[in-house]
Protein backbone atom coordinates (compact mmCIF):
# COMPACT_ATOMS: atom_id res chain seq x y z
CA UNK A 1 0.00 0.00 0.00
CA UNK A 2 1.43 3.26 -0.64
CA UNK A 3 1.44 4.90 2.56
CA UNK A 4 2.43 8.59 0.91
CA UNK A 5 -0.62 8.47 -0.12
CA UNK A 6 -2.73 10.68 2.39
CA UNK A 7 -5.20 13.70 2.47
CA UNK A 8 -7.99 14.26 1.17
CA UNK A 9 -8.97 13.03 -2.67
CA UNK A 10 -11.85 13.18 -5.40
CA UNK A 11 -12.36 10.61 -7.90
CA UNK A 12 -13.50 11.98 -11.45
CA UNK A 13 -14.85 9.40 -13.80
CA UNK A 14 -15.50 10.09 -17.14
CA UNK A 15 -12.20 12.45 -16.41
CA UNK A 16 -10.23 12.68 -20.08
CA UNK A 17 -12.61 14.65 -21.70
CA UNK A 18 -15.50 17.40 -21.70
CA UNK A 19 -17.00 17.89 -18.65
CA UNK A 20 -14.37 15.52 -16.47
CA UNK A 21 -11.70 17.84 -17.46
CA UNK A 22 -13.31 20.73 -15.97
CA UNK A 23 -14.40 19.06 -12.99
CA UNK A 24 -10.58 17.91 -12.53
CA UNK A 25 -9.27 21.91 -13.25
CA UNK A 26 -11.86 23.47 -10.59
CA UNK A 27 -11.28 20.50 -7.86
CA UNK A 28 -7.55 20.51 -8.73
CA UNK A 29 -7.82 24.51 -7.79
CA UNK A 30 -9.24 23.89 -4.85
CA UNK A 31 -5.88 22.05 -3.45
CA UNK A 32 -7.87 18.39 -3.76
CA UNK A 33 -5.85 15.63 -4.96
CA UNK A 34 -7.00 13.59 -7.85
CA UNK A 35 -7.87 10.32 -8.87
CA UNK A 36 -8.88 10.43 -12.72
CA UNK A 37 -10.90 7.33 -14.42
CA UNK A 38 -11.53 6.60 -17.83
CA UNK A 39 -10.66 4.82 -20.96
CA UNK A 40 -8.33 7.49 -22.63
CA UNK A 41 -4.86 7.23 -20.37
CA UNK A 42 -3.15 9.77 -23.12
CA UNK A 43 -5.67 12.35 -22.08
CA UNK A 44 -5.31 12.08 -18.23
CA UNK A 45 -1.80 12.11 -18.27
CA UNK A 46 -1.61 15.34 -20.56
CA UNK A 47 -4.28 16.98 -17.74
CA UNK A 48 -2.56 15.32 -14.74
CA UNK A 49 0.84 17.15 -15.76
CA UNK A 50 -1.19 20.69 -16.53
CA UNK A 51 -2.59 20.06 -13.03
CA UNK A 52 0.24 18.69 -11.22
CA UNK A 53 2.50 21.94 -12.33
CA UNK A 54 -0.13 24.41 -11.70
CA UNK A 55 -1.79 23.65 -8.21
CA UNK A 56 0.90 21.32 -6.69
CA UNK A 57 -1.27 18.75 -6.04
CA UNK A 58 -1.11 14.97 -6.85
CA UNK A 59 -2.75 13.30 -9.29
CA UNK A 60 -3.46 9.49 -9.65
CA UNK A 61 -4.46 8.12 -13.18
CA UNK A 62 -6.91 4.80 -13.51
CA UNK A 63 -7.33 3.51 -16.91
CA UNK A 64 -10.37 1.54 -16.89
CA UNK A 65 -13.35 0.65 -19.04
CA UNK A 66 -16.38 1.13 -16.64
CA UNK A 67 -18.70 0.14 -19.05
CA UNK A 68 -17.30 -3.73 -18.28
CA UNK A 69 -19.22 -5.55 -15.48
CA UNK A 70 -17.20 -5.38 -12.41
CA UNK A 71 -15.47 -2.14 -12.99
CA UNK A 72 -16.46 -0.22 -10.51
CA UNK A 73 -15.17 -2.67 -7.87
CA UNK A 74 -12.14 -2.90 -9.72
CA UNK A 75 -11.69 0.80 -9.45
CA UNK A 76 -12.57 1.11 -5.55
CA UNK A 77 -9.97 -2.02 -5.27
CA UNK A 78 -7.11 0.25 -6.59
CA UNK A 79 -7.48 3.26 -4.67
CA UNK A 80 -7.93 1.09 -1.31
CA UNK A 81 -4.67 -0.53 -2.87
CA UNK A 82 -3.09 3.32 -2.99
CA UNK A 83 -4.16 3.89 0.18
CA UNK A 84 -6.13 6.82 -1.12
CA UNK A 85 -9.07 8.31 1.37
CA UNK A 86 -11.65 9.40 -1.50
CA UNK A 87 -14.10 12.09 0.19
CA UNK A 88 -15.29 13.45 -2.67
CA UNK A 89 -16.54 11.49 -6.12
CA UNK A 90 -17.89 12.99 -9.13
CA UNK A 91 -19.89 10.32 -11.22
CA UNK A 92 -19.57 11.80 -14.89
CA UNK A 93 -18.58 8.70 -17.05
CA UNK A 94 -21.47 8.80 -19.78
CA UNK A 95 -22.30 8.60 -23.14
CA UNK A 96 -25.91 8.52 -25.47
CA UNK A 97 -26.92 6.78 -28.46
CA UNK A 98 -28.60 8.85 -30.95
CA UNK A 99 -31.26 7.91 -33.29
CA UNK A 100 -33.98 4.89 -33.89
CA UNK A 101 -33.67 2.49 -31.15
CA UNK A 102 -34.62 -0.71 -33.28
CA UNK A 103 -31.91 0.33 -35.81
CA UNK A 104 -29.09 0.56 -32.85
CA UNK A 105 -26.57 -1.57 -32.30
CA UNK A 106 -28.08 -3.43 -29.25
CA UNK A 107 -24.70 -3.87 -27.34
CA UNK A 108 -24.34 0.09 -27.36
CA UNK A 109 -27.52 0.31 -25.81
CA UNK A 110 -26.52 -2.52 -23.27
CA UNK A 111 -22.78 -0.85 -22.35
CA UNK A 112 -24.15 2.83 -21.88
CA UNK A 113 -27.08 0.89 -19.87
CA UNK A 114 -24.35 -0.89 -17.61
CA UNK A 115 -22.18 2.51 -17.73
CA UNK A 116 -25.12 5.78 -16.97
CA UNK A 117 -26.55 3.45 -14.01
CA UNK A 118 -24.48 0.36 -13.17
CA UNK A 119 -21.43 1.30 -12.73
CA UNK A 120 -22.22 4.82 -11.25
CA UNK A 121 -24.89 3.14 -8.73
CA UNK A 122 -22.06 0.79 -7.51
CA UNK A 123 -19.78 3.32 -7.41
CA UNK A 124 -21.93 5.38 -5.29
CA UNK A 125 -22.35 2.35 -3.13
CA UNK A 126 -18.39 1.44 -2.51
CA UNK A 127 -17.25 4.83 -2.06
CA UNK A 128 -20.95 6.15 -0.01
CA UNK A 129 -19.88 3.13 2.44
CA UNK A 130 -16.62 4.63 3.08
CA UNK A 131 -17.93 7.89 3.55
CA UNK A 132 -20.86 7.16 5.89
CA UNK A 133 -18.66 5.39 8.22
CA UNK A 134 -16.50 8.93 8.49
CA UNK A 135 -19.75 10.80 8.42
CA UNK A 136 -18.72 12.84 5.96
CA UNK A 137 -18.32 12.93 1.69
CA UNK A 138 -19.73 14.54 -1.15
CA UNK A 139 -21.32 12.81 -4.50
CA UNK A 140 -21.94 14.49 -7.39
CA UNK A 141 -23.86 12.51 -10.30
CA UNK A 142 -23.84 13.70 -13.67
CA UNK A 143 -27.87 13.10 -14.82
CA UNK A 144 -29.12 15.18 -17.63
CA UNK A 145 -31.83 17.78 -18.87
CA UNK A 146 -33.35 14.57 -20.33
CA UNK A 147 -33.47 12.92 -17.52
CA UNK A 148 -36.39 15.25 -16.73
CA UNK A 149 -38.81 13.98 -19.81
CA UNK A 150 -39.24 11.01 -22.10
CA UNK A 151 -37.14 11.99 -25.21
CA UNK A 152 -37.74 10.37 -29.14
CA UNK A 153 -34.33 9.78 -30.80
CA UNK A 154 -32.90 9.44 -27.11
CA UNK A 155 -35.11 6.92 -25.58
CA UNK A 156 -32.84 4.74 -23.21
CA UNK A 157 -30.42 7.21 -22.87
CA UNK A 158 -33.07 10.23 -21.40
CA UNK A 159 -34.11 7.01 -19.49
CA UNK A 160 -30.72 6.07 -17.99
CA UNK A 161 -30.62 9.60 -16.91
CA UNK A 162 -34.15 9.76 -15.35
CA UNK A 163 -32.84 6.67 -13.19
CA UNK A 164 -29.94 9.23 -12.57
CA UNK A 165 -31.96 12.30 -11.19
CA UNK A 166 -34.50 9.83 -9.46
CA UNK A 167 -31.71 7.96 -7.59
CA UNK A 168 -29.86 10.71 -6.79
CA UNK A 169 -32.54 13.05 -5.47
CA UNK A 170 -33.16 10.22 -3.14
CA UNK A 171 -30.32 9.14 -1.87
CA UNK A 172 -29.51 12.90 -1.08
CA UNK A 173 -32.00 12.92 1.56
CA UNK A 174 -31.52 9.08 2.48
CA UNK A 175 -27.67 9.61 3.20
CA UNK A 176 -28.00 13.29 4.68
CA UNK A 177 -28.09 12.11 8.26
CA UNK A 178 -24.88 9.95 7.71
CA UNK A 179 -23.18 13.63 6.76
CA UNK A 180 -23.14 12.32 2.54
CA UNK A 181 -24.08 14.54 0.53
CA UNK A 182 -25.53 13.48 -2.87
CA UNK A 183 -26.22 16.16 -5.47
CA UNK A 184 -27.98 15.54 -8.87
CA UNK A 185 -26.33 17.86 -11.81
CA UNK A 186 -28.37 17.98 -14.93
CA UNK A 187 -26.80 19.72 -17.95
CA UNK A 188 -29.22 20.90 -21.31
CA UNK A 189 -26.78 20.58 -24.43
CA UNK A 190 -22.96 21.30 -23.47
CA UNK A 191 -20.08 21.76 -25.75
CA UNK A 192 -18.04 18.62 -25.39
CA UNK A 193 -17.65 15.31 -27.34
CA UNK A 194 -21.19 13.63 -26.05
CA UNK A 195 -22.95 14.66 -29.41
CA UNK A 196 -20.21 13.27 -31.40
CA UNK A 197 -19.95 10.42 -29.44
CA UNK A 198 -23.49 9.71 -29.13
CA UNK A 199 -24.51 9.79 -33.19
CA UNK A 200 -26.04 13.09 -33.39
CA UNK A 201 -25.22 15.65 -36.04
CA UNK A 202 -26.58 18.92 -33.96
CA UNK A 203 -29.31 21.21 -35.82
CA UNK A 204 -28.62 25.18 -35.54
CA UNK A 205 -31.50 25.52 -33.20
CA UNK A 206 -29.51 22.86 -30.19
CA UNK A 207 -26.50 24.61 -30.75
CA UNK A 208 -27.79 27.79 -29.84
CA UNK A 209 -29.19 26.47 -26.50
CA UNK A 210 -25.60 24.94 -26.16
CA UNK A 211 -23.67 26.02 -23.04
CA UNK A 212 -20.03 25.79 -22.17
CA UNK A 213 -18.31 22.72 -19.77
CA UNK A 214 -16.72 25.23 -17.80
CA UNK A 215 -19.87 26.93 -16.75
CA UNK A 216 -21.72 23.59 -16.47
CA UNK A 217 -18.71 21.94 -14.56
CA UNK A 218 -19.10 25.13 -12.29
CA UNK A 219 -22.55 24.92 -11.48
CA UNK A 220 -22.22 21.32 -9.95
CA UNK A 221 -19.58 22.07 -7.49
CA UNK A 222 -20.94 25.04 -6.40
CA UNK A 223 -24.44 23.25 -5.83
CA UNK A 224 -22.38 20.00 -4.22
CA UNK A 225 -20.39 22.32 -1.87
CA UNK A 226 -23.76 24.37 -0.95
CA UNK A 227 -25.16 20.68 -0.14
CA UNK A 228 -28.48 21.08 -2.64
CA UNK A 229 -29.81 18.10 -3.76
CA UNK A 230 -30.18 18.43 -7.20
CA UNK A 231 -28.93 21.37 -9.76
CA UNK A 232 -29.92 22.48 -13.93
CA UNK A 233 -27.43 24.86 -15.18
CA UNK A 234 -28.57 27.68 -17.19
CA UNK A 235 -31.87 29.92 -17.17
CA UNK A 236 -32.94 28.12 -20.60
CA UNK A 237 -32.74 24.75 -19.36
CA UNK A 238 -33.62 25.52 -15.98
CA UNK A 239 -37.03 26.81 -17.81
CA UNK A 240 -37.40 23.69 -19.47
CA UNK A 241 -37.00 21.85 -16.41
CA UNK A 242 -39.66 23.53 -15.01
CA UNK A 243 -42.07 23.44 -18.17
CA UNK A 244 -42.25 19.90 -17.49
CA UNK A 245 -44.31 20.33 -14.49
CA UNK A 246 -46.91 22.67 -16.32
CA UNK A 247 -47.59 20.59 -19.29
CA UNK A 248 -48.80 17.01 -20.82
CA UNK A 249 -45.69 14.30 -21.06
CA UNK A 250 -47.22 14.00 -24.43
CA UNK A 251 -46.12 17.23 -25.30
CA UNK A 252 -42.83 16.90 -24.45
CA UNK A 253 -42.67 13.91 -26.30
CA UNK A 254 -43.53 15.90 -29.44
CA UNK A 255 -41.25 19.11 -28.79
CA UNK A 256 -38.87 16.49 -28.01
CA UNK A 257 -38.90 14.68 -30.95
CA UNK A 258 -39.04 18.25 -32.94
CA UNK A 259 -35.70 18.85 -31.39
CA UNK A 260 -33.39 15.50 -31.38
CA UNK A 261 -35.00 14.39 -34.94
N1 LIG B 1 -22.47 17.24 -23.37
C1 LIG B 1 -23.79 17.20 -23.21
O1 LIG B 1 -24.56 17.76 -24.03
C2 LIG B 1 -24.37 16.54 -21.98
C3 LIG B 1 -25.66 16.89 -21.58
C4 LIG B 1 -26.21 16.28 -20.47
C5 LIG B 1 -25.48 15.35 -19.76
N2 LIG B 1 -24.23 15.01 -20.17
C6 LIG B 1 -23.51 14.00 -19.40
O2 LIG B 1 -22.26 14.52 -18.99
C7 LIG B 1 -21.35 13.45 -18.73
C8 LIG B 1 -20.01 13.78 -19.34
O3 LIG B 1 -20.13 13.81 -20.74
P1 LIG B 1 -19.42 14.92 -21.65
O4 LIG B 1 -20.46 15.82 -22.15
O5 LIG B 1 -18.26 15.48 -20.93
O6 LIG B 1 -18.98 14.00 -22.89
P2 LIG B 1 -17.53 13.51 -23.36
O7 LIG B 1 -16.67 14.67 -23.66
O8 LIG B 1 -17.83 12.53 -24.44
O9 LIG B 1 -16.94 12.77 -22.08
C9 LIG B 1 -17.41 11.50 -21.68
C10 LIG B 1 -16.45 10.92 -20.67
O10 LIG B 1 -16.97 9.63 -20.25
C11 LIG B 1 -15.90 8.69 -20.38
N3 LIG B 1 -16.36 7.36 -20.73
C12 LIG B 1 -17.13 6.99 -21.78
N4 LIG B 1 -17.23 5.66 -21.83
C13 LIG B 1 -16.49 5.18 -20.78
C14 LIG B 1 -16.20 3.87 -20.33
N5 LIG B 1 -16.67 2.79 -20.95
N6 LIG B 1 -15.40 3.75 -19.23
C15 LIG B 1 -14.91 4.83 -18.62
N7 LIG B 1 -15.16 6.08 -19.00
C16 LIG B 1 -15.94 6.26 -20.09
C17 LIG B 1 -15.03 9.22 -21.52
O11 LIG B 1 -13.70 8.71 -21.37
P3 LIG B 1 -13.03 7.59 -22.31
O12 LIG B 1 -13.72 7.60 -23.63
O13 LIG B 1 -11.59 8.04 -22.35
O14 LIG B 1 -13.20 6.31 -21.55
C18 LIG B 1 -15.06 10.71 -21.25
O15 LIG B 1 -14.07 11.06 -20.31
C19 LIG B 1 -22.02 12.20 -19.28
O16 LIG B 1 -22.58 11.45 -18.22
C20 LIG B 1 -23.13 12.75 -20.17
O17 LIG B 1 -24.22 11.85 -20.29
C21 LIG B 1 -23.64 15.60 -21.26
Amino acid sequence: MDRTAGGSWALITGASSGLGVEFARILAAQRLNLVLAARGIDAMDVLAAELRTAHGIQVVIEGIDLAAPGAAVELKRRTDARGLRIDLLVNNAGYGVHGHFLDGDRNTVSRMLQLNTVALTELTHLYGQDMAARSHGRILLVASLLGYMATPEYAAYAATKSYVLAFGEALHDELAPSGVTVTVLSPGITATAFADTSGHSVSATLKLMMMQPRAVAETGIRALFAGRASVVPGIANKLSAFSTRLSPRSVHRRIMQALMG
